[in-house]
Formats: C-alpha cells, structure tokens, sequence
C-alpha cells in the first residue's frame, strides 16, 4: 500500500487525476469501477478538463458502477447512477454501451448481483478501481462486517451510511434502507486501485483503515492486503485538524 498525503482537496484532485490519466494512456480499454460521492468530485472534474483539452482520450474506458440503492430507477435523482452518469460518464464522453450497470431496480436484484459479478470475469476482473471511504470504513456499500470475501449482494445499510448519504439528497428519511454493492471480492482482486480519503472526518477511519488491523469491521483495511494500492490522503483527514 502505497501512501501519499497532499496539502488539501485540490491537491487530491489533481494528484488523483494524474494517477489516472497515467493509468489510462497505459490501458484506454481498462476495465473501470469508478465510486460516486463527494471525494472523487473534483478529481473527475481535473480529469474531463484534460479529455477536454485532447491530452488523454477516456472515451474507451469500460465502466462498472460500484454501488446502488435498491429499488431505484436509474433516472431517480438519488440513483447512484445518475450520479455515475453526471460525473463520469457523460463528461468522460463514454458510450453507454461501455456501461455496466449495478441494476438497483431488477425485479430480482440478487440475480442483477450474479449478472454483474459474470460481467465483471467476462473482462477479466477491474484494471482500475477508484474508491471513496466510507465514515464507518465501508468500501462502495461493503458495510461493516464484510469479510474479503464478501460477493456482489445486497445489504442492508447500517444508521451511519444512512445518516451520512443523507446529505446528498436533504436528510436521511430521503435515503433507500438497503442497497447493491460490488462485492469486496472483486474490489480486492483489482490490478490497481486509488483510495481517496479527504477531510478531517475522516481522520480516525483512514487510520485505521491503512494502520489498523485487517478486519471485518473495517473493510477498507483489507486494502492493506491488496496489489497496487495508492491511498490518497490530504493533511486535513490525516492529522484530523
Ligand atoms: C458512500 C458511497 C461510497 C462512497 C462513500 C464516501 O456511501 N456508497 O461509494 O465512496 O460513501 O463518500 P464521500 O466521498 O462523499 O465521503
């Protein structure tokens, strides 16, 4: 695990978009699971202004969605799809074509999870995955407990993720009780993955995230155990003032 802390947010967006746009002149057909929230914001942001300008060509990257809320359509405004859409995949200028959805809204969600997961091996597993932490140290929706091994499935969401997501769409009543989530599985066995972590909320989960021990209760700790893992860290989250 590889750790690199940096002055602030900006600082974590462009050094983020850096990493990436290394990555993808590497591999422009790599495969891509790619996290919503707040902290890669700026990051995508960096990104499609480099696409804009004609310095790296994002357009053939393949994306997977990492995580859903349950039952949603894709077009509802909670849906973390149109999250995906809005930030990454239209200004990356991707075909839809090129999208694998986390379908939140399946009549059987749990066979949308086996889909997903056979899509996933029919390309070989991610090439690059990018992820947020959770507060409570979750990675896309693996809530605590989620053991290394834990499979694309459906969970339910602890009172802290609800809490938390709650100001993405104006108060917790507005955010779904369960969700879809890629599988730890997957997440682990990705040929490179970028963990962004900014903020001094965060302080004590990066911690224990990159220093504490390997467990359940802390998903993100197996990260530690995982091939080419950068941990992108600005001074706020790691010093917590
Ligand atoms: C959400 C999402 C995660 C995201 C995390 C951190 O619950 N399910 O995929 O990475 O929380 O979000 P933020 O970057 O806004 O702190």
């Amino acid at each position: 695990m590889k750790l690199v802390i940096v002055d602030d947010y900006d600082a974590l967006s462009r050094a983020g978009a850096d990493w990436l746009i290394e990555a993808i002149q590497e591999q422009p057909e790599a495969a891509i699971v790619a996290a919503t929230g707040n902290t890669p914001t700026g990051m995508y942001i960096e990104l499609a202004q480099y696409r804009s300008r004609g310095l790296v060509d994002t357009s053939r990257l393949r994306v997977f969605q990492l995580d859903a809320y349950l039952g949603l359509p894709p077009d509802d405004h909670r849906a973390l799809f149109s999250w995906t859409r809005r930030s990454f995949i239209e200004p990356l200028g991707i075909a839809e074509e090129n999208v694998v959805r986390l379908a939140g809204d399946a009549p059987d969600p749990w066979e949308a999870c086996r889909y997903y997961e056979a899509t996933v091996h029919e390309v070989g597993g991610f090439d690059l995955s990018i992820l947020g932490l959770g507060p409570n140290g979750h990675l896309g929706f693996n809530e605590p407990p989620s053991p290394p091994d834990a499979s694309t499935r459906v969970v339910d969401l602890t009172p802290e993720s609800i809490v938390s997501n709650g100001r993405y769409w104006g108060g917790e009543e507005q955010v779904p009780r369960q969700a879809l989530t890629c599988g730890m599985d997957l997440l682990l066995k990705a040929r490179r993955t970028l963990l962004l972590v900014s903020g001094t909320h965060k302080h004590q989960i990066v911690h224990r995230a990159v220093e504490g021990p390997q467990t359940p209760d802390v998903p993100a700790s197996f990260l530690q155990s995982a091939i080419n893992v950068t941990v992108l860290v600005d001074w706020a989250a790691w010093r917590g003032q």
